[in-house]
């Protein structure tokens, strides 16, 4: 069973709840009436959050689907609430009248913006409706009875964790002290199994960086042995993307996979656009194992074309979240909290209660964050950074709590 939620389990937490247990709100009510909890399989939320010591830490999507709708800060997803910008919406309006036709010719506008932008070639990118598609074709690929991935603990477990459906094993490294990627004991990890090593940097959900001019030793070193995935979503919140990049060891032909996304700092999660960058050999490869460029619309290529160049308004989403991240680092350091200084638009802080009844104490309150798991305790919180109304909610919820 796992990290997944049987509908048996999921209707004995509804009694359980009937008889008062605290839970994000109106969990139930809505759970039964939605077609996710009718699954024939009996497993009812695919990528389920993980049960720690008897409590279930939510996902996104359950706390998504659950939440009640006058949320007053959504703060649990990562998303960025500033974009898309201007000029990718009015793209998205002049694409509509010919949204009848496939989107072919856009297809090699957007491949050739981002080759030159990162001195490679076309054929070294595949795009996929956000990356998560894209995440998926390397965990099948990379995947074999007897197999197993590598991955942080805690980290972005979306690609490792569709891995283990398909691998034997799937080996969980600790985070070191600085709660960052303990490169050296991934690598001591790799045995003659090892499929793929999944990096995510900076890290979700700590939020932390690894030295660059270490990552970049260790994939050349690695990438000979076996395939690394590094996983650049929250790159564009560094101070230097360009100088804590990987793809470097792309245009150096190793055996390393880059990903990006534009549902961060662009502000595209609901428009899903996402690519990788890798040897031709290798995006042809993955290729086989998703839609790839054609599962996007031809609305949102065209706005990412223009987002990807909008550098006025990427500079601007940035200002503000950095606003929002130091505002929020106040609220704590008054309240008597610390944090994990952060890299990115999220920031994951020690709680002094259990992380489920924060997260469903924070909902009654209309804000929405999640908790999580670190060194054997669920009391950690992640918060997304919003603008700065939803902040302000965010610390007026939170001091009643604290
Ligand atoms: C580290 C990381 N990688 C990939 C993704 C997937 O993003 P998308 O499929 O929207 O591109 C996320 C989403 O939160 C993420 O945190």
């Amino acid at each position: 069973m796992g990290n997944k939620i049987s509908r048996r389990q999921l209707l004995r937490t509804g009694a359980l709840l009937a008889g008062g247990l605290p839970i994000a709100s109106g969990l139930l009510g809505k759970a039964q009436a939605s077609p996710l909890y009718h699954s024939e399989g009996g497993e009812v939320f695919p990528e389920s959050g993980m049960t720690v010591a008897g409590s279930k830490v939510w996902t996104e999507r359950e706390i998504a689907l659950n939440a009640p709708p006058e949320l007053k800060a959504r703060l649990f997803a990562n998303e960025n609430p500033f974009g898309p910008s201007d000029k990718a919406k009015k793209a998205i309006m002049d694409a509509m009248p010919k949204s009848y036709q496939y989107p072919f010719m856009f297809l090699q506008n957007i491949y050739q913006q981002i080759a030159d932008h990162e001195g490679i070639k076309p054929e070294n990118i595949l795009m996929g409706a956000g990356s998560s598609p894209l995440l998926m074709a390397s965990a099948i690929y990379f995947s074999k009875p007897g197999g197993n991935i590598i991955s942080g603990d805690p980290s972005y477990e979306d690609l490792p964790s569709k891995a283990a459906r398909f691998n034997e094993k799937w080996i969980k490294v600790p985070l070191t002290n600085e709660y960052t990627l303990d490169l050296d004991a991934m690598e001591k990890a790799i045995d003659g199994n090892t499929g793929l090593v999944y990096i995510c940097n900076p890290n979700n959900p700590t939020g932390t960086v690894v030295d660059a001019e270490k990552l970049r030793a260790f994939c050349e070193r690695v990438s000979k042995r076996v395939t690394v995935f590094v996983d650049e979503a929250y790159i564009d919140y560094m101070e230097d993307p360009a100088g804590m990049t990987m793809v470097g060891g792309v245009k150096a032909g190793q055996n390393i996979i880059v990903a990006r996304t534009f549902s961060k700092l662009h502000g595209f999660a609901g428009l899903r656009v996402g690519y990788i960058m890798a040897q031709p050999e290798m995006v042809k490869k993955l290729e086989n194992y998703t839609e790839g460029p054609m599962s996007i619309s031809a609305t949102s290529l065209q706005a990412a074309i223009v987002s990807y160049g909008d550098k006025e308004f990427l500079q601007e989403a940035l200002k503000k979240t950095l606003a929002s991240r130091d505002y929020l680092y106040e609220v704590l350091k008054k309240e008597g909290y610390t944090y994990i200084p952060s890299h990115t638009n999220f920031v994951l802080f020690p709680i002094k209660m259990d992380g489920e009844h924060f997260v469903s104490e924070m909902m009654k309150r209309g804000v929405g964050v999640r908790s999580w798991k670190l060194n054997n305790s669920n009391n950690w919180c992640r918060v997304s950074i919003g603008r700065m109304d939803e902040m302000e909610a965010f610390a007026a919820a939170f001091k009643e709590l604290s």
